[in-house]
């Protein structure tokens, strides 16, 4: 279903893929200006992954949970290591970041996946993100994970587009950091409690000692 085009070194694989028709896939080798969530950027020098699928406009909540499931999965299948996602788009590894995912919505769909493989994780970051290849103590095999990674992601967009959200949602609790104590920052306020659930729309819901809160958007530490 995907055509894949490589490239050596790109600003951003997002703003690439803009280029490109639906079922496309952008990967590089290098980025310049690596986007993160909230205007972040993200670190990518040589030897990460970094890829953007093209898609038609589609939710980019569910977007954004298939790509966290396919990437969980990817890794599992090839290393055998089980990451966590945290929701809404991260892979965390010890209470590491592994990966990350920026999806972005236009007349087409643009789903970001930047994973942390064989690239140097800057000493500024080392206490929040880490390298598969510093988990595993060798070289990861990035081509494999790609492929592994796009064969789910193909399957599971194809749930999306059979509307079976409920299998989506209960994929991505089954291998998501529910039940962990977490503290969450949106805009305005500060909560500490429970990763309690995920709703239909893939918000989160939190426990706090007397109530339970949905958080649309925010920055969470487990
Ligand atoms: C985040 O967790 O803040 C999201 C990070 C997303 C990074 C990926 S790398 C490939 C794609 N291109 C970008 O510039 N960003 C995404």
């Amino acid at each position: 279903m995907f055509k894949i085009y490589h490239f050596d070194k790109v600003n951003s694989t997002i703003d690439k893929a803009k280029e490109f028709d639906v079922n496309s896939v952008i990967i590089a080798n290098e980025q310049i200006k690596g986007k993160g969530r909230f205007k972040r950027s993200w670190s990518s020098s040589k030897g990460g992954i970094y890829m953007s699928i093209v898609l038609k406009k589609t939710n980019p909540s569910y977007l954004t949970f298939i790509a966290a499931i396919s990437a969980f999965k990817s890794i599992k299948d090839v290393y055998n290591l089980k990451t966590i996602i945290k929701w809404p788009n991260d892979l965390i590894y010890n209470g590491k970041k592994v990966c990350g995912i920026l999806t972005k919505v236009s007349d087409k769909s643009i789903v970001g996946i930047g994973i942390n493989t064989n690239n140097k994780i800057p000493s500024s970051l080392k206490n929040k993100a880490i390298s598969l290849s510093e988990i595993i103590g060798k070289e990861t095999n990035n081509k494999l994970i790609i492929n592994k990674l796009l064969k789910h992601f193909e399957k599971y967009f194809k749930l999306l587009k059979n509307k079976k959200y409920s299998k989506i949602i209960n994929d991505w609790k089954k291998y998501s950091f529910l039940g962990s104590k977490v503290k969450v920052k949106t805009l305005g306020k500060t909560y500490t409690g429970i990763a309690h659930d995920v709703d239909e729309d893939c918000f989160l819901i939190i426990k706090t000692k007397d109530k339970k809160i949905t958080i649309r958007e925010g920055d969470i530490s487990v």
